[in-house]
């Protein structure tokens, strides 16, 4: 069934992930070979320059179709979405993006045989009835938002394609994603990459959850490795395919507080919980991956201490070459 993977097209390509995993997909399969596409216009300073860009709704079909004829696709990594907390502010436009874009995507691949189609899931999936610590693969999925609702959705259709069309889909379950590249856009998992802009900008933060919340987290390269492992894991192995669960650390924020502040010694947090709380309440407090280890050789390599230096050395850097503005998410 596997097909080689040759040019990419991702979707959501100026997002958190988007614009990391493109500029590794273009050092992997050549610049040329993976074109950026986002409904937003302006491509990132990062990718302006680095390979081709276009602008496509995924909820609209035909313009897909037309990006993927130009340029040959035979492969998607499907970024765009709303993610948890704005979808809990807008749930039909969360619905609606997450569900047409995801059925639009399965469709073009089937329509265009492709070679691979990867859509990411999230620890959103989980609510009610699953167990809350080392949540396992198989285990009962009630989320308590719309994005979870997506979530869930999007895994039971891109397996349903995988067995009813034969088009190789997959998906890993993302933790909450901590990077220093793009801010987030939107998730319950902000908090903890605001955290770090915050201990080295203003020196204090206002933490939207309570101190003890505790969520499994990943740093971006061990994600980005990870998702490009699974898309090039040989299918024959492979007994899931769209809903992968993916660990690397789990920690409160409290924790994390704690963490940065071996590096930055007067760092303040305070904690005044909101809406987030409750959604956060709701995902597992630490998850277990060994399908995606027995599957496909899973392993992460970052944890709190190294993510946490790293972090803060790259923030710095950012703060002094360009002012503390620059350091700051948008
Ligand atoms: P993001 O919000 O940072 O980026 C999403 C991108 O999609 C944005 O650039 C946005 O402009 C674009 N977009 C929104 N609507 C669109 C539309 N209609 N057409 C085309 N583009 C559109 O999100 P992200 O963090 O990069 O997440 C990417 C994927 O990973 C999503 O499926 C998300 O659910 C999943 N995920 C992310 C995390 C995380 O912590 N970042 C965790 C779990 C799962
Ligand atoms: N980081 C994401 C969010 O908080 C999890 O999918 O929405």
């Amino acid at each position: 069934m596997k097909k080689e993977i040759r040019r990419i097209m991702v979707t959501g390509a100026l997002g958190q992930i988007g614009t990391e995993l493109t500029v590794a997909l273009r050092n992997r399969y050549g610049a040329e070979n993976v074109v950026a596409t986002d409904c937003r216009p302006l491509p990132s300073e990062t990718l302006r320059d680095s390979g081709p860009f276009q602008t496509a709704d995924v909820t609209d079909a035909d313009a897909l179709d037309q990006v993927i004829r130009k340029y040959g696709i035979d492969t998607v990594f499907h970024l765009a979405a709303i993610l948890s907390a704005v979808g809990e502010q807008k749930p039909q436009l969360c619905w609606r993006i997450n569900m047409e874009g995801t059925l639009n995507i399965l469709e073009l691949g089937v329509r265009h045989e492709m070679a691979r189609v990867i859509i990411p899931s999230s620890i959103a999936v989980w609510g009610k009835g699953a167990p809350l610590e080392n949540t396992p693969q198989e285990s009962v999925l009630k989320p308590a938002t719309m994005y979870g609702v997506t979530k869930v959705c999007g895994e039971l259709l891109a397996d349903y394609y995988v067995r009813r069309f034969g088009l190789d889909a997959r998906g890993l379950r993302y933790p909450g994603l901590i990077s220093f590249e793009t801010p987030p856009g939107g998730g319950t998992t902000d908090y903890a990459v605001a955290i770090f802009y915050a201990a080295v900008t203003e020196g204090k933060f206002t933490c939207f959850v309570r101190e003890d919340t505790v969520l499994p987290m990943m740093y971006m390269p061990d994600a980005i490795r990870g998702t490009i492992e699974l898309a090039e894991a040989d299918f024959a192995r492979l007994r899931h395919h769209a809903d992968f669960n993916l660990a690397a650390m789990s920690f409160s924020a409290g924790e994390l507080a704690a963490c940065i502040r071996k590096h930055v010694p007067a760092f303040e947090v305070t904690y005044e919980p909101d809406y987030h709380q409750a959604i956060a309440d709701s995902w597992p407090r630490s998850i277990d991956d060994s399908a995606a280890r027995d599957e496909w050789g899973w392993k992460p390599d970052w944890d709190l201490e190294s993510m946490t230096r790293d972090m803060l050395d790259h923030l710095r850097a950012r703060l002094a070459n360009k002012g503390a503005s620059a350091a700051r998410p948008s």
